[in-house]
């Protein structure tokens, strides 16, 4: 049995490069450990993060994430069971902004900047899975 989760944060501080280095090596070394993956997106002010794994390890995390006081307004936009993972091979993949990130979620949005408050748990997911598909195909682009 596995489980999805959705949600989306704001950050507290402004995030400096080195803590967000040190915040992806300890949530994937933990991920690991625990069988997750998932998929981390930030915009200098928003996240929108997946976290997939067993429905009690989802649980967990998400805890210690509205615990968390790097973000607040932590807000729920989807929780699923489901067969089957989207982001298998992330132990927590992150992107920040790009211009290919904006061509694909301002059709989503109401205002020109990225907020993903106004998404709904369809609409995070599916922006998530684009935003997978264009790194993978990047990566492929430029090996
Ligand atoms: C935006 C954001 C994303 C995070 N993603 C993860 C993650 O994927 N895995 C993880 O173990 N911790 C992640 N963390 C850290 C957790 O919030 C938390 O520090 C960790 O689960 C330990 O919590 P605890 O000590 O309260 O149990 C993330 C934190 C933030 C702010």
């Amino acid at each position: 049995m596995l489980a999805r989760l959705i949600y989306a944060s704001t950050v507290t501080d402004p995030l400096r490069p080195e803590t967000l280095a040190a915040l992806l090596r300890q949530a994937r070394l933990r991920n690991t450990l625990r069988g997750m993956t998932g998929l981390l997106t930030f915009d200098s002010r928003h996240f929108l993060q997946a976290i997939e794994g067993s429905p009690q390890a989802v649980n967990d995390l998400y805890a210690g994430i509205l615990r968390d006081p790097r973000h607040r307004n932590v807000t729920l936009l989807k929780y699923a069971r489901i067969q089957s993972r989207l982001f298998p091979d992330w132990q927590m993949g992150f992107l920040s902004s790009s211009a290919a990130h904006r061509a694909l979620y301002a059709p989503m949005m109401t205002g020109p900047t990225f907020d993903p408050y106004v998404l709904d748990g369809e609409q995070a997911e599916a922006l998530l899975l684009g935003l997978a598909e264009q790194a993978v195909n990047a990566d492929t682009a430029t090996a």
